[in-house]
């Protein structure tokens, strides 16, 4: 019923340049392939590009963030507006590491959340817990709060595309990915905290994707989960063979 989706996280890397490389490389590699939804979200100076190379084809790509408003005195942002300019139609909130390096505060993803909504552009909000916090018995405290403070004021009917991402601080980028029976039991936790919001029939056609250290070989064994709906990949999803293989083994089951 909920069809996966494997995206790449390109977080700050690849130029223009190198992001066409790859994807004349990936896009054959994944050509035929109809299982799963596949997304980039490269670096906004490449997205433009991406966006234009990727028409008429199964991938589709969004921006790693954005501001809430359409226009203003904000050096350095991007609007939902511009980004909708350029054909972009997905975006990355709350992303962990926008919340530590950029101070993204939780009312400052609800804000994002609730404009990605009226433009229509699909969110994928990102959540989870830091080790400090699994250790100390916190994780589920943590994830309800998270997800009620993106959720705050937005109602149900509104929710159609949308997307979270459960990215565990500790898993991110150190090869220590969660097994699959923990992410498991943090999307069941998640999807009953979108259903309490949302009702139980937002939340259970919404897609909750795995964030953190996902490989070529840990992939099929996260997905063999019922609540794992797909995956954010980021730094697998740099090479092209390893990002198609990953988008292989994630359905091949
Ligand atoms: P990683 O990053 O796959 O390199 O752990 C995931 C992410 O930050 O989205």
């Amino acid at each position: 019923m909920r069809k996966p989706l494997i995206a790449a996280n390109w977080k700050m890397y690849k130029t223009p340049k190198e992001s066409l490389a790859f994807l004349r490389e990936f896009l054959p590699l994944v050509k035929d392939h109809t299982t799963s939804e596949i997304a980039i979200f490269p670096t906004m100076s490449s997205l433009g590009y991406v966006i234009e190379a990727t028409k008429g084809t199964n991938v589709t790509a969004g921006a790693q963030t954005m501001h809430w408003l359409n226009e203003g005195p904000y050096t350095g942002q991007t609007s939902p507006t511009m980004l909708e300019s350029i054909d972009c139609t997905r975006v990355l909130l709350g992303h962990s590491e926008r919340r530590i390096y950029a101070h993204e505060t939780d009312d400052m993803v609800n804000l994002k959340l609730k404009a990605a909504l009226d433009h229509e552009l699909i969110p994928v909000v990102c959540v989870g817990e830091t080790l400090d916090k699994r250790q100390s018995g916190l994780t589920e405290a943590v994830l309800r709060w998270q997800i009620a403070c993106a959720l705050n004021g937005i109602k149900g009917a509104s929710c159609g595309n949308l997307v979270i991402a459960y990215e565990p601080v500790w898993a991110i980028g150190t090869g220590s990915v969660a097994t699959p029976e923990q992410a498991n039991e943090a999307h069941a936790i998640i999807r009953r905290e979108v259903a309490a919001h949302l009702g139980s029939p937002c939340a259970s056609g919404m897609r909750i994707l795995y964030g953190g250290s996902v490989k070529p070989d840990n992939v099929a064994s996260l997905m063999s989960q019922p609540e794992i709906d797909g995956a954010l990949v980021g730094g697998a999803s740099l090479q092209a063979k390893s990002f198609a293989e990953i988008v292989r083994n994630a359905t091949a089951a």
